[in-house]
């Protein structure tokens, strides 16, 4: 079958990088039951742990392969064979396993991470994806910090490890440091000037230090990228990988981009609620696609608008992701249209002389009280208004 040159592939990090977060460790129970979840919603590639790191992580691993089908299981390993063995032994019931291994590229992690030279980490990268690749076909290759690296030297890097057996190259910005431009023609650099670079597929695996990580992935995709690495929620290292829905959504709104996932969309919102609580990591109300409020509508012009069409305020769909219901929110700050909008919605007909007069009450109420909730409504409804 020929490799459609416009899929994109979904691969999740939210139990290797999203669980790293202190706080957010789950038990091999609760990551069997996240996995199954990202089956149903279509990632393409799980990254399912780091087996060294622990015999808890590793045990994880093993029973991640056992119990999902389709997808590919990766495991993180770094570029030695201690790592490395772990992994293999880690994958074995996998039905389509991955490993993951890299190392810095930038400057700054060769001499003061590893205190070494570029020639000595090309050689170990090289090294570990060809010991890697004895034992599973499929080898991503990650270049830590690429983000900072030097465009020839990461050029250099990439073109080595494919030439070693890599099948996928991921280009992290490990710090959330590249503006999207920046990243974009870090990934067209690689693209136009790596000999190889048709023998393997690209990966972006952006953080978001700077609130760029989806922007970035976005740029990379733009410029010849079919990976996108992120988790759930956003949640990951510092201030987290890229939100995993916030890209997928971006490909399907903007269908001029012309790129497409296996997603799907409508899984989002509860595997969102799952991933939150058995992380113990809130959801923030304004986090955009899974956010509480993401699709509640609370000035009075917004609701105006939104009342007598949706997509003058929406772009996309509640139901698209899962999401229950676009709600409008009642404060101070809404309309007349707003308040007629509940109390039909409660049964009460209203004429345009009641409207006015019960949205002065409404008013006043509004100002003292933060939620108006249907009891006020029909306390405010049942002075004047006839229920039908
Ligand atoms: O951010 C990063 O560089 C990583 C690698 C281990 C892929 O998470
Ligand atoms: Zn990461």
């Amino acid at each position: 079958m020929l490799h459609d040159p416009n899929r994109v592939y979904v691969f999740d990090t939210t139990l290797r990088d999203g669980e790293q977060v202190p706080g957010c460790q789950l038990t091999t129970p609760e990551k069997i039951e996240i996995a199954r979840e990202l089956e149903a919603l279509g990632v393409d590639i799980i990254e399912a742990g780091f087996p060294i790191s622990s015999p808890g992580d590793f045990q994880s691993v093993v029973e991640i392969t056992k119990a999902v089908k389709h997808p590919t299981v990766c495991a993180l390993t770094r570029c030695n064979k201690g790592d490395i063995d772990s992994a293999i032994e880690a994958l074995k019931y996998a039905k389509h396993p991955r490993i993951h291994t890299g190392i810095g590229s930038s400057d700054m992690h060769i001499k003061h991470k590893f205190n070494s030279t570029r020639q000595e980490i090309l050689e170990r990268a090289v090294e570990s994806v060809k010991y890697a690749k004895r034992a599973v076909e499929d080898i991503e290759f990650f270049a830590e910090d690429a983000g900072r690296a030097d465009i020839e030297y990461l050029a250099q890097m990439v073109e080595a490890v494919i030439a070693a057996g890599a099948t996928v190259v991921n280009i992290p910005d490990t710090n959330g440091y590249c503006l999207p431009d920046q990243y974009g023609s870090k990934i067209r650099f690689l693209k136009e000037n790596v000999k190889n670079i048709d023998k393997a597929i690209i990966a972006v695996h952006c953080h978001n230090d700077l609130g760029l990580a989806t922007a970035n992935s976005i740029a990379g995709l733009q410029n010849g990228a079919r990976q996108i690495e992120g988790t759930i929620n956003g949640i990951g290292e510092r201030a987290g990988n890229t939100s995993i829905e916030e890209v997928v959504m971006i490909l399907k709104t903007h269908q001029n981009l012309g790129l497409h996932t296996n997603i799907n969309t409508r899984n989002f919102y509860e595997l969102s609620r799952m991933v939150s609580t058995q992380m113990r990591m809130p959801v923030q109300p304004n986090k955009a696609i899974v956010g509480s409020n993401a699709f509640a509508h609370s000035s009075g012009i917004h609701q105006d608008g939104f009342l007598k069409m949706r997509e003058n305020y929406e772009i996309i769909k509640p139901e698209d992701v899962g999401f229950p219901s676009a709600t409008i929110v009642l404060t101070a700050r809404s309309g007349r249209h707003a308040l007629k909008f509940h109390l039909e919605r409660l049964g009460y007909k209203i004429d345009k002389e009641e409207l006015a007069e019960t949205y002065q009450r409404f008013l006043t109420l509004a100002d003292s009280k933060l939620d108006i909730s249907d009891e006020d409504l029909h306390s405010l409804a049942v002075t004047r208004l006839v229920k039908e």
